[in-house]
């Protein structure tokens, strides 16, 4: 019998631990952990995605602060205020929303971010640390960070002997999932576009993880029998069903069918996707509480 992870009920878990924390830092400490969100432009899925962020954050007792700043800002305006945000003792996360616009380079902005405050995990020095196997002095990006608390839940904090398969190697999610599965003494294989003969290297994994951006691509004969599946792809296809001009999202796995297969699933939606914003505010009380030289919570 295939279970099937309920990503809202484990990230709502998350949020409680949070709060807690959240609470205790206040109390112990008299530090409220703040986060900053930063959006430049209007692009509407990015607005809902910020106000999602910032809406959780309040939630957990955050002091909670959003930038909305116009599609003509420039690059040297969104420098200044992460420098403002960087200095801001009550600021203690920074998320700058990514897409930005055309006209404005992404990754100086993400490298200016101070590491400690860079609660998505992208600098390059949060990075190197996930690369290295430091997961305690850094910042893990969000994504990975929520697909391992699934894994864990699953197989506790120690897979050796476990094979695990990622397919995908993007920066944002691919390189730190693998690492982070390496990290905890899986047998890891990162696959990719390139990768010969990808059905035959997904039957080996004991853990799967598919994070490629192509509606169920990956098939019920990709999946060793009693596997651990983690769907990390989204993808909008059209629904006919639902009527003309409808959508729905679907994962990188064909979902039905993998699940007569796989021991456990992640559906989507509602599976990794909740769990990307638990992990922000995990980061958040995270930086909070090592820059009050306390003890962070473990998620
Ligand atoms: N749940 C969430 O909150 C969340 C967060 C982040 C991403 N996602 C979703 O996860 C998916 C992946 O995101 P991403 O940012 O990692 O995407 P990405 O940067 O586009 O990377 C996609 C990866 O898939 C590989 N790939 C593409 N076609 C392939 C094929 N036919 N066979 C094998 N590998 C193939 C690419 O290989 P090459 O490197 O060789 O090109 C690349 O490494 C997307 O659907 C995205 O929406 C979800």
């Amino acid at each position: 019998m295939t279970t099937v992870i309920d990503g809202k009920a484990v990230a709502a878990s998350v949020i409680e631990s949070v709060k807690s924390a959240t609470r205790s830092l206040e109390s112990d400490a008299g530090v409220r952990a703040g986060l900053a969100v930063v959006i430049v432009g209007d692009d509407p899925a990015s607005h809902a995605y910020v106000s999602a962020k910032s809406k959780m954050a309040k939630e957990c007792g955050f002091l909670s602060v959003q930038h909305t700043l116009p599609e003509e800002t420039t690059q040297e305006e969104l420098a200044a205020l992460v420098g403002r945000l960087n200095a801001d003792p009550s600021i203690h996360g920074i998320l700058v929303q990514l897409p930005l616009p055309k006209h404005l380079m992404s990754e100086p902005i993400i490298q200016s971010i101070l590491p400690e405050k860079d609660v998505d995990g992208l600098h390059v020095v949060n990075a190197g640390k996930v690369a290295t196997g430091d997961l305690e002095g850094g910042l893990v990006s969000c994504t990975p960070a929520g697909a391992m608390v699934f894994v864990r839940h699953i197989h506790g904090d120690d897979l050796s002997g476990l094979n695990a398969v990622v397919i995908g190697r993007s920066n944002l999610f691919g390189k730190p999932m693998s690492a982070l599965l390496l990290a905890a003494n899986a047998t890891v294989t990162t696959a990719h576009s390139r990768t010969r003969d990808l059905p035959a290297v997904c039957r080996n994994a004991d853990i799967l993880v598919a994070a490629v951006g192509r509606a169920e691509m990956v098939k019920a004969d990709w999946v060793k029998p009693g596997a651990t599946l983690i769907d990390v792809g989204i993808n909008r296809v059209p629904a006919p069903e639902r009527g003309e001009g409808k959508t729905k999202l679907v994962g990188d796995a064909a979902f039905k069918e993998c699940a007569e297969v796989a021991g456990v699933i992640t559906p989507v939606p509602g599976g990794v996707g909740p769990m990307t914003i638990a992990m922000l505010m995990a980061n958040t009380i995270i930086a909070a509480h090592r820059k009050a030289g306390r003890q962070p919570p473990k998620f």
